[in-house]
Formats: structure tokens, sequence, C-alpha cells
């Protein structure tokens, strides 16, 4: 295996649910671990043995034999599992060793509180894209975690999408934004789908050049030699008069924009309140 900031690095995953098997198989496939060096456990065993059958990973008989030995503990269990976990694993963790959290709304501190000694701990908010290897991840250190932990941390991330690295008060933000994000966007496409069914096109091709439609401005927006901003690339395809103009003037006077902001507010509020317990 080449050089890379995970080489010789073994990885504990705890819970092999959805986010866990989307970050497991993107450092498989970008060869950045190899199988044997990725341990998980579950306390689903059909969830455990599909991640150990689809990525020839080690499956574990419990979390605490899971995390012994290993340099880097992927937290990826649901939110309300978060104490139990701890619990178990957390007086075992050593200093040596890096706690990385995607439990959305569990704050570092919390987890640090259940290990002795200064146990390093970074916070991620992935998002779902990350199935598919285009994953937005903010992360933000705890309150003993280094440069080096952060660089661990953006390698794993960074091999399912991109990563950015900001405060961990921020993440309630990234939470309401691209966390949620792709619900808002399927919704979106649900109701484009939709009109083009109600303007005459059938299910299956309504939803092709929706889908398209939505990569290729993705793309746009991503790869613009010109580096166009959005409002730029909007104004490229709207003539005075025309049929984008005509649907643009819909969305502004029904306050598209307004309604956008008001969701991802909600949604940053949401998490505040989940971080609170509520
Ligand atoms: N999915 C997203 O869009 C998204 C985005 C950002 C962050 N996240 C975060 O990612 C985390 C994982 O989400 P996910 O969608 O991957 O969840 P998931 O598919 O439900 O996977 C979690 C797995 O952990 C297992 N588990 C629960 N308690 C356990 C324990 N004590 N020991 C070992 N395993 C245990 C669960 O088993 P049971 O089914 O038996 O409980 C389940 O198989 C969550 O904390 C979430 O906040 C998710």
């Amino acid at each position: 295996m080449a050089e890379t900031p995970l080489a010789d690095r073994r990885l504990a995953v705890i819970g092999c649910g959805n986010m866990a098997t989307a970050i497991v198989g993107g450092l498989i496939e970008q060869r950045l671990l190899s199988p044997d060096q990725v341990v998980g456990h579950d306390r689903d065993a059909q969830r455990q043995a599909a991640l150990v059958e689809s990525r020839g990973i080690t499956g574990a008989d419990s979390n605490a034999a899971a995390i012994d030995d290993a340099d880097i503990i992927l937290l990826a269990v649901k939110p309300q599992n978060a104490e139990e976990v701890l619990a178990e694993i957390g007086p075992a963790v050593t200093d040596s060793q890096l706690i990385i959290s995607i439990l959305a709304g569990t704050k570092t501190a919390l987890i640090e509180s259940h290990c002795s000694g200064s146990v390093p701990v970074v916070r991620v908010m992935p998002n779902t894209p990350a199935l598919v290897g285009c994953g937005a991840a903010a992360l933000a250190p705890g309150r003993h975690a280094g440069e080096e932990h952060l660089a661990l941390t953006r390698a794993i991330f960074d091999a399912v999408g991109i990563s950015v690295e900001l405060s961990e008060d921020d993440l309630n933000a990234v939470t309401g934004l691209s966390g949620s994000g792709p619900g808002y966007v399927f919704l979106f496409v649900e109701a484009m789908i939709q009109a083009g069914i109600d303007v005459g096109l059938s299910p299956r091709a309504s939803h092709q050049l929706v889908a398209q439609t939505l990569l290729g401005s993705a793309r746009l927006l991503l790869e613009d030699s010109a580096q166009r901003t959005p409002a730029e690339l909007r104004e490229a395809v709207t003539s005075p008069g025309g049929t984008t103009a005509a649907g643009l003037e819909v969305l502004r006077h029904e306050d598209f924009g307004g309604i956008v902001r008001m969701a991802i507010h909600a949604a940053t509020e949401r998490s505040r309140e989940l971080g609170r317990g509520k």
C-alpha cells in the first residue's frame, strides 16, 4: 500500500450502517486502507456480516474487541445510542487513539467526558452523497485534537467526497445546510418530475431529464472553466422575455429564495435543539 496518512493505521468502526458502509467502501476503493486494516462491530449481526462480506474487513465480537489495537475509532451509531457505546468503550480508549464521531448533535465534550486522559476527538458532519463518493463533510476538532488528527480525519472523508474544517459551533449550520441538504434537493426534484408529467411527459422521461439536469447543473457549478458564480450561470440561461425568465419570475414572485432560507434556518435550529437533548 502506498504511503498515505492512513498507511499502517488500524481503523475500528463502531456501527456498520449506511454511513459506515459508505466510508469504509470509499477508503478501500481508493486504496487508502486495505481490508485487513479495518475491523467493525455492529450489534445487528446481519449488518456487520454485510460489511465484512462486501469489503473483506474483520468482524469483531464486541465494540470493546473492535477498538482493541485500533489507531482510529469511527463512531457511526445513531446519536441515541451514543451514551451506551461511550459507556462501553470510553474507559478503554487511550490518548494514542483518535475518536472520529459522525453522530449528529453529539458534542465532542460529551465524548471526551466518557474517556479518561486527553483522548483526541474530531466531530464530523457528513452527508448521504458519501454513498456515491460525492459527500460534503465538515469537521471540527475537540479539545485534545491537533493537526495530525485533523489530517487523518480529512484523509478519510476526502475519500468519499470533500471536507472542510470549521469550529464545532458551526456544525449546527452545516447540519441544516449540507447534512439535510439532499432532502431539500430531492423535494425540489420530486416537484420538477411531477411538473414534467403535468406538462405531458412520461414519468420515465421526466425523471431522466430532471436527474441529468441536476447533475449537469452541479457540474457546471463545480467545473465551469470561467468559474462563474451561480448568479452568472443563471443569467447565462435567461434571455429577456424567454422561457427561463418566465419560470424564474414565478419562483421569485412566490419567494422561492426566502422559503429555502427558512428551511435551512429551521433545520439549523432543530440541530441546536437536538444538541441540547430536546
Ligand atoms: N444518514 C445520514 O444522512 C447522516 C448524515 C450525517 C450524519 N449521520 C450520522 O451518522 C450516524 C450513522 O447513521 P446511519 O444512517 O449510518 O445509521 P444506521 O444505518 O442506522 O447505522 C447505525 C448502526 O449502528 C448500530 N448500533 C446501534 N447501537 C449500537 C451499539 N451499541 N453497538 C454497535 N452497534 C450499534 C445500529 O444497529 P440497530 O439498527 O440495531 O440500532 C445500526 O446497524 C448517525 O449518528 C447520524 O447522525 C447520518
